[in-house]
């Protein structure tokens, strides 16, 4: 296998790509996997405990989209590794109060934002970057609506 720098015709685009994807950006990926699973586990328990119909739909734009997301991630992953990669939903603890956990939520969203900059400015072409413009504008549509529901439940 070619492990220098360049691409020599007999190396596949995959493989070079396998090779040349830097570590920090995988672990980044996968954080950003685990952080999707764990936003989408919370966003359900949300919903299970907004009674209003208007505020389980404003939670529900983001419970799709995690689930989107995460998928997104992962066929970026498979892109530069050549591996298919799943990360297990982990356990998410269930917020003291829907206002609590939509207070939360705003922090985690704008946290998300700043992690998938940092993903953006590591990613190799622009069909990559494209998806990554996809999910941060989402995760911003997200803060938003997340604060429109705190500015109603408070
Ligand atoms: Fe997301
Ligand atoms: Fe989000």
């Amino acid at each position: 296998m070619y492990y220098g720098v360049g691409c020599p015709p007999c190396v596949g685009y995959r493989e070079q790509m396998s090779v040349s994807a830097p570590k920090k950006l995988i672990d980044l990926i996968l954080e950003a996997m685990k952080d999707e699973r764990s936003d989408r586990a919370k966003y359900k328990i949300m919903m299970d405990m907004a009674r209003d119909p208007k505020v389980k739909r404003q939670i529900n734009f983001a419970y799709e989209d995690e689930g989107k997301h995460y998928k997104m991630f992962q066929q970026i992953l498979f892109k530069l590794t050549g591996k298919m990669t799943e990360v297990p939903v982990p356990d998410v603890k269930r917020p003291v109060s829907l206002l609590e956990g939509v207070e939360s939520s705003i922090d985690g969203e704008l946290e998300a934002v700043e992690l998938y900059r940092d993903i953006l400015a590591m990613l190799p072409n622009k069909q990559m970057r494209d998806m990554l413009y996809e999910i941060i504008t989402d995760e911003q549509e997200h803060a938003v609506r997340f604060t429109y529901l705190y500015s109603v439940l408070k």
